[in-house]
């Protein structure tokens, strides 16, 4: 691989020990891909925050990363953590996974890395360009920056993301490269999609179905940001679809060329088809709202659809501290409580130790959730839209 004199130099330690052995990664990386150089990125995301992923070991990790005094070159920002680090009391979290969790946070921060906990830091004031190089890990993320940005990143593993933020760098293979980049697979939609629980289905049902595939959606007229994050985060969940193309709605999708290519078509039976699998569970103790991180929109939409009522079962709408503080200042957090709900910042239901707190049945309307909740948090699912679950007494 061709490195510069400066990546040459961090190779041979001339830059310190942690630097030697992050670039080492990066390099080793890079070999096992046939990659030819390394590419500056703009930005970095990673994924491993939460105490319930990492553990001890990975705790130790960061923190023995953090003590060398080592910072990151671009701008980083972390994927979800196991908590609210703030409300994480009041809402229940336990004790000793709290304090393990702070150190995590303040071993990251240590590193310069800017500890909002999101799935969509592009919400939350890290937007990369069209086509610009990035280094993110969550793949619902990386799906939404490849797909509806036109940004370009491979799915990073926790320590390449690191990686790549001490270093400023990545290899470049894989989505970095035009030629990798071409649909393979044509899906024709022909359900009719209303609800962002509609298209987490779709996304759900077209992961299966392509796997590692790159999808070109036709027949998708005007889904919004919040809809396309469903489906790719469900795609990315069930798959391990890392781009996909909608015509005359995703960058790049009406350059491609899609003659030849296998084509499956989607109708509203099998949307209906995946609701039925989703569903592991009948009544729920929690409906947990926000994967991805919710939107302000979405917050907006529920505080609406609770006002002035009493929730049966709590709800909480999982979304970054950026939105939360965006919400409160609109008063949704008020309309929200006062309904029996909570919007919880940091954290998500997947990383969160939510089997721990006694919970054994969660409604979620995302099909990334309904998908990994049964393995990561050993909950029972109730998959549905919003409107169904979110249930008034009177
Ligand atoms: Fe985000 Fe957690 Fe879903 S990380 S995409 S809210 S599983």
């Amino acid at each position: 691989m061709y490195l510069t004199n400066e990546q040459e130099a961090m190779l041979n330690g001339e830059d310190g020990p942690v630097l030697e052995r992050m670039f080492r990664l990066l390099v080793r990386l890079g070999d096992i891909y046939g990659a030819e150089r390394m590419i500056p990125v703009g930005s970095v995301q990673v994924a491993g925050v939460s105490f319930k992923s990492i553990g001890l070991p990975g705790t130790d990790f960061l923190e023995d990363i953090a003590s060398k005094g080592e910072k990151v070159k671009v701008l980083t920002y972390l994927n979800p953590a196991g908590m609210d680090i703030e409300d994480w009391k009041e809402l229940g979290f336990p004790e000793e996974f709290a304090q393990n969790q702070m150190r995590i946070m303040d071993a990251f921060r240590e590193m310069g890395i800017v500890v909002t906990s999101t799935c969509t830091p592009y919400l939350a004031g890290n937007l990369p360009r069209f086509r610009e190089h990035i280094a993110w890990s969550e793949s619902s993320a990386v799906s939404f920056s490849n797909s509806v940005i036109g940004a370009r990143t491979n799915r990073e593993g926790g320590p390449s993301a690191l990686a790549a933020a001490l270093c400023g760098v990545t290899p470049d293979y894989g989505l970095h490269r035009d030629e990798n980049r071409a649909p393979t697979v044509v899906i024709d939609l022909e359900a009719e999609l209303k609800s962002n629980a509609n298209f987490g289905a779709l996304g759900y049902h077209v992961g299966k179905l392509v796997k590692n595939k790159i999808p070109y959606f036709r027949g998708m007229e005007n889904a919004n940001t919040d809809q396309l994050k469903a489906l790719g985060a469900a795609m990315a969940a069930s798959g391990a679809v890392a781009l996909y193309y909608v015509e005359d709605l995703t960058p790049e999708a009406n350059q491609q060329d899609i003659s030849g290519l296998e084509t499956f078509s989607v109708t509203d039976s099998e949307i209906k088809e995946t609701y039925a699998t989703l569903r592991t569970g009948e009544e729920p103790d929690i409906v947990f709202l926000g994967c991805p991180h919710a939107s302000l929109r979405e917050i907006a939409d529920v505080a609406a659809q609770v006002e002035g009522k009493t929730l049966r079962k709590p709800v909480w709408i999982a979304t970054s501290r950026v939105m939360k503080e965006a919400a409160i200042r609109m008063g949704f957090d008020k309309t929200i409580e006062a309904a029996g709900g909570r919007i919880v910042a940091d954290t998500c239901m997947v990383v969160s130790p939510l089997e721990q707190m006694g919970y054994g049945t969660t409604a979620v309307n995302s099909g990334k959730a309904a998908n990994y909740l049964p393995g990561f948090c050993k909950q029972k699912v109730v998959f549905a839209d919003i409107a169904d679950l979110v249930m008034e007494v009177e």
